[in-house]
């Protein structure tokens, strides 16, 4: 049994995270999509209403799983006793740091590795900081998240 983690703040969920997701859940058998509690950063989602967007828009993927994780992402990968955690890259810029961060987790913990995967065309250039900009001016999210989800967006960034 093949366990993955997908690891980030998903605040909110875009359609660059949903690519890396439905493709991830195709090679591990089993997909966690942890929602990380940054203590440090006020999110514009409660972790409970970005468990409930990732929710909607992931309902067709019947081995994903979503949950919240705290502290360090080597203690869930631990827990979970996962194989594999998956990040997206998207730039040169990601992976600058994502490698950074794959490095001190394996020097932390080496029961796990950590695979890259590129983003697909066309949602290379997504955010989720882009989306609550592009919201906060009323801008058409079409391309960006899942119509399912986007009165959630608007709504919550227009108070
Ligand atoms: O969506 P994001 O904000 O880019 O996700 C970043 C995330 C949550 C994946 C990353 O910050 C993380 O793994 N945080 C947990 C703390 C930790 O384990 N840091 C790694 C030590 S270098």
């Amino acid at each position: 049994m093949r366990i993955a983690v997908y690891p980030g703040s998903f605040d909110p969920v875009t359609k660059g995270h949903i690519d890396i997701i439905e493709r991830s859940a195709k090679i591990a058998d089993k997909l966690y999509v942890a929602v990380f509690i940054n203590n440090e950063k006020k999110p514009l989602f409660t972790m409970e209403e970005r468990k409930q967007l990732l929710r909607r828009v992931l309902g067709h993927l019947d081995n994903v799983e979503i949950v919240a994780f705290e502290g360090l992402l080597v203690n869930f990968v631990k827990q979970v006793n996962a194989d594999v955690i998956i990040k997206g890259l998207r730039d040169s810029k990601d992976f600058e740091y994502e490698f950074q961060m794959a490095h001190a987790n394996r020097i932390m913990y080496d029961g796990a590795e950590t695979l890259f995967m590129p983003s697909s065309p066309g949602v290379q250039y997504l955010s989720s900081s882009i989306v609550r900009e592009i919201a906060r001016y009323n801008g058409n999210l079409d391309g960006l998240v899942p119509e399912c989800i986007q009165k959630d967006i608007y709504d919550k960034i227009g108070g």
